[in-house]
């Protein structure tokens, strides 16, 4: 007989140590049966620890997400437009599963979390690493009728959600590096990727996914980002005190679902003051990681659609609209 890791890890969320011999009486299974599943909670990253003659315990609680509260927590408008939500324990992306299933029927959101990615999308062809319950993994599908105006803005747009979903949920000030960082303290909080699939008859399916770092082990935060100084969490930025995950979870499902409702009709323009507030590269001395045209120079914000415009040291402007750029050291 087996168990099943992710019932084990509901049984060990509370941070209490649990006796081998309880949790295999819980389970009806052998002790080796439970010291296996134990094996696949290491995997996802989590700290266990086996304390002989006290049992197996965490080395700190989980907020657990869960489906039922995440809906409870949702704006009615959301609730209404709520084609699916899941929330897994571990999937591969939540990106993928969406982009590969179903669109949602024009007009409704389609939404998957998951506690933890086994190949989690990163841009440009990297990977997003969060241990379980360390941070937020969300991916949002949304249907347009057709391509929206505006579309090569929607992640700068998405970025604005963000935003405002953690002042909302956490209090804190997060700037947009674009085209897709959440920075806090000068260091990568999160991470977003838009991925589109054209879909028959013109129509567009957009897949927007969100990483947020909220409360991971130090040793992983110093290995999750090529940022100069690193990642960050937002219980480092909030001095141990995170905000519940399904509180961000549902302000962004809010933000997600009004975003995606009025884009086709409003574009980029009811995001782009906040973007241009919260632009975490403007004034600073860049390098812009074109392998056919590298450039160096000074960033001097966005323009309408949302192309990120740099000054060249000659004096010349250059409209960016893919790319890396980093900031350069003075
Ligand atoms: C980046 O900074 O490179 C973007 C990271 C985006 C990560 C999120 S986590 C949820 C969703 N599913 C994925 O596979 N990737 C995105």
């Amino acid at each position: 007989m087996r168990v099943a890791p992710d019932e084990l890890l509901r049984a060990l969320a509370d941070g209490e140590p649990h006796s081998g011999t309880e949790l295999a009486r819980e389970f009806d299974v052998t002790r080796a049966a439970i010291w296996k599943a134990m094996r696949k909670l290491v995997h996802w990253g989590l700290d266990v620890s086996a304390v002989p003659g006290i049992g197996y315990r965490l080395a700190r609680p989980i907020d657990l997400l869960d489906a039922r509260a995440l809906r409870r927590a949702l704006a009615p408008r959301t609730a209404r437009r709520l084609a699916r939500l899941e929330v897994l324990t571990e999937l591969d992306s939540t990106n993928r599963r969406l982009l590969e299933g179903a669109p949602p029927p024009a007009g409704e959101l389609a939404a998957c979390l998951a506690e933890f990615q086994t190949a989690g999308r990163g841009r440009r062809g990297r990977r997003w690493v969060a241990p379980l319950g360390g941070g937020l993994c969300i991916s949002c599908g949304w249907q347009f009728a057709g391509a929206p105006r505006d579309l090569s803005a929607l992640t700068l747009a998405v970025g604005v959600v963000a935003r405002r979903a953690l002042k909302d949920a956490a209090g804190v000030d997060v700037a947009l590096k674009w085209p897709n960082d959440l920075v806090l303290d000068e260091r990568k909080l999160g991470g977003i990727l838009l991925e589109l699939a054209a879909e028959a008859q013109g129509r567009c399916y957009v897949v927007a996914g969100i990483g947020i770092n909220v409360a991971l082990p130090p040793k992983s935060l110093a290995r999750l980002s090529d940022w100069p100084r690193g990642a960050i969490d937002l219980a480092t930025a909030m001095r141990g005190a995170p905000p519940p995950r399904l509180a961000v979870a549902a302000r962004l499902l809010d933000g997600l679902a009004d975003l995606f409702a009025s884009f086709a009709d409003t574009g980029f323009a009811p995001y782009r003051a906040e973007w241009r507030d919260a632009d975490y590269l403007l004034g600073r001395r860049v390098k812009l990681d074109d392998p056919a045209a590298p450039a160096n120079g000074t960033a001097r914000g966005i323009d309408r659609d949302g192309a990120l415009l740099i000054e060249t040291v000659n004096g010349a402007r250059r409209r960016v609209i893919s790319g890396d750029v980093s900031v350069r050291s003075a």
